[in-house]
């Protein structure tokens, strides 16, 4: 099957995802797509062989659904079957998330349902977590909602910043969602807990 990846920085995750859909693994990533043009994933997609495309949001201005119908074309001219949101940062509405139903994946950056939202990292240490991670889950209308198909957990050390924190999550992130994409692309809905 064939996986459109979303992003819009750096990557790293997309990276991960790719790297990990080789050899007898059923699926293949089809497009790197970023809302930021020169986004640095698009350089790496591109050194990977993989088709890549930007839908600015900024070239829409107020009007999302004008920016979601173009990021529908421009997805669906490359015929996905799976969707992954890796570092992307835009909101979707109802329109966009139907029209993938069932077949788009996150990966948010803490242990669902705490911290939905920005700085999650922050959030945790501020609330004295002796533990934060990682989740994947599948993207419905609720921001950050969905039914929840893996989590990896790290510890928080006394004196951790947001960095240190973010740096000890993200290796787990690159382990966790090529390991949840494996067994979504193939019907398998069993969670996965790392470690
Ligand atoms: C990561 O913290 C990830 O959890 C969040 O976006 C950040 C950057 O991801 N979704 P990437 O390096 O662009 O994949």
């Amino acid at each position: 099957s064939r996986v459109a990846i979303l992003i819009s920085g750096g990557g790293s995750n997309m990276v991960a995802l790719a790297q990990s859909m080789t050899g007898e693994h059923p699926a293949r990533p089809c497009l790197v797509l970023s809302n930021v043009p020169g986004a640095g994933g698009l350089a790496k997609a591109a050194d990977m062989g993989i088709a890549t495309a930007t839908v600015d949001h900024k070239q829409f201005g107020k009007d999302r659904e004008a920016f979601e119908g173009a990021l529908i074309d421009a997805i669906d001219a490359h015929q996905p079957d799976f969707l992954a949101l890796a570092g992307f940062m835009r909101i979707l509405t109802p329109k966009f998330i139907n029209h993938y139903a069932g077949r788009m994946l996150n990966i948010h950056p803490s242990l669902l349902p705490k911290y939905k939202g920005l700085h999650t990292h922050q959030r945790a240490i501020d609330a004295g977590d002796a533990e934060a991670g990682c989740s994947v889950h599948e993207v419905t209308a609720e921001l950050d909602g969905g039914p929840i198909l893996g989590q990896a957990k790290v510890p928080v050390n006394a004196g951790d910043t947001w960095e240190d924190l973010a740096a000890r999550v993200l290796p787990m992130e690159h382990q966790l969602y090529p390991a949840v994409l494996r067994r979504f692309v193939q019907g398998d809905r069993s969670p996965v807990f790392l470690p």
